[in-house]
């Protein structure tokens, strides 16, 4: 929302002469996986031109993770690597250091005049409240009219900070580039003061455990077998992340799954935050983009499912018995959002559209 000092209007103007007209609608554009890859390794960056086109975002990471002494040889070799490289169909996205480290303002400077029209989006950690957005905003708003940019930069936010928690609405809406948000449950972790060591996925602590059953007098046997149910750590934040999204028309994003050899429970990971709506994840090894890309689009199953109902509902009012299970407008609609994903998916990912194009042969 535009602050109460600033007319609607206003916020779909560029914040600098010249700068590109704000967009009012962030498009859906596929981002199952975010690779995320660090360009001051010239390793890892020599393999990024041949994963155009097997991943639906590479990311240049310059933060965490990016040693200090290397902070300007990531820059510049993300700078390097965009000049060299036709991106499309693949996303081009970078994570800069946070604003309160000296390397942020030097991160924007440099890479929006020298690779502006190659960047989808730029993701901000560590982002506090919607001060952060509209400093980005404003900042991107001089560097595109600069740089003669005829599109604007989006912006993503990481949500690892109580505060940005608590501030998570005033986040989405603080600008019109605001393209989505991902979870940092590392850095969440450490700031919110939880006692898990671990980055993201569950623990084995935090569970609950099936009532006690009666012992031969009657009394509950507190030591018996007792089954217990591991919870998801992260689901009150992914949840409270999926609200706030689609509230203000943006995309929410589950993070990082530290556990790269543990790719059954990463798998079980992304799909709690893709059935709770997340349209993404990121992917810190080659092997998490296979799981992020399966489970991110929707199975063949529930395509097929999905487009029962739509065919069975007509004018899409009223209600119909489907396999013994009431049908409405309202479970038309959830289907809907399966259907136009598929189809979202399906227009990039060849092997996809074949998979659900089967889907009508079968019942054609
Ligand atoms: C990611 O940046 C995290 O802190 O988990
Ligand atoms: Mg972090």
């Amino acid at each position: 929302m535009p602050a109460a000092s600033q007319s609607a209007k206003d916020f779909f103007r560029p914040l600098a002469v010249g700068a590109p007209t704000p967009l009012t609608e962030i498009p859906f554009r596929p981002s199952r996986a975010i690779h995320f890859f660090d360009p001051s390794n010239a390793k890892m960056a020599a393999k990024v031109p041949a994963m155009v086109g097997t991943v639906d975002v590479l990311l240049g990471n310059l933060e965490d993770a990016v040693k200090a002494d290397n902070k300007l040889a990531a820059r510049q070799g993300l700078v390097e690597i965009a000049q060299a490289t036709e991106f499309a169909p693949t996303q081009l996205w970078t994570r800069i250091n946070s604003l309160d480290s000296p390397w942020a303002l030097d991160d924007l400077t440099t890479l929006v005049p020298a690779i502006g029209d190659k960047l989808d989006v730029i993701m901000v950690p560590k982002v506090q409240g919607a001060e952060d957005i509209h400093y980005v905003d404003r900042l991107l708003a001089q560097l595109e009219a600069k740089a003669g940019l005829t599109r604007p930069i989006l912006i993503h936010a990481i949500l690892e900070t109580a505060r940005g928690v608590a501030n998570i609405e005033e986040i989405c809406g603080a600008s019109p580039r605001m393209q989505g948000l991902s979870l940092g449950p590392a850095d969440l972790a450490a700031d919110r003061r939880m006692k898990t060591t671990r980055v993201g996925g569950g623990h084995p602590g935090y569970l609950v455990r099936q009532d006690p059953t009666k012992n031969s007098e009657g009394d509950p046997d507190i030591l018996g077998e007792r089954t217990t149910y591991q919870q998801d750590l992260w689901h009150y934040t992914i949840a409270r992340m999926v609200d706030a999204c689609a509230m203000h028309g943006i995309y929410p994003y589950y993070g990082p799954f530290g556990d790269i050899a543990d790719t059954v429970a990463c798998e079980d990971q992304f799909r709690n935050a893709f059935l709770l709506g997340c349209v993404g994840t990121w992917s810190l090894h080659p092997k998490q983009i296979a799981i992020a890309n399966k489970v991110f689009s929707p199975s063949v199953e529930d395509i097929t499912h999905a487009r029962r109902v739509v065919a069975a509902m007509g004018d899409g009012t009223g209600a119909v018995m489907l396999d013994g299970k009431m049908e409405d407008d309202a479970s038309l609609k959830q289907c809907l959002v399966m259907v136009e994903l598929a189809e979202q998916l399906a227009a990039i990912d060849p092997e996809l559209k074949q998979q659900y194009d089967a889907i009508e042969t079968e019942e054609s």
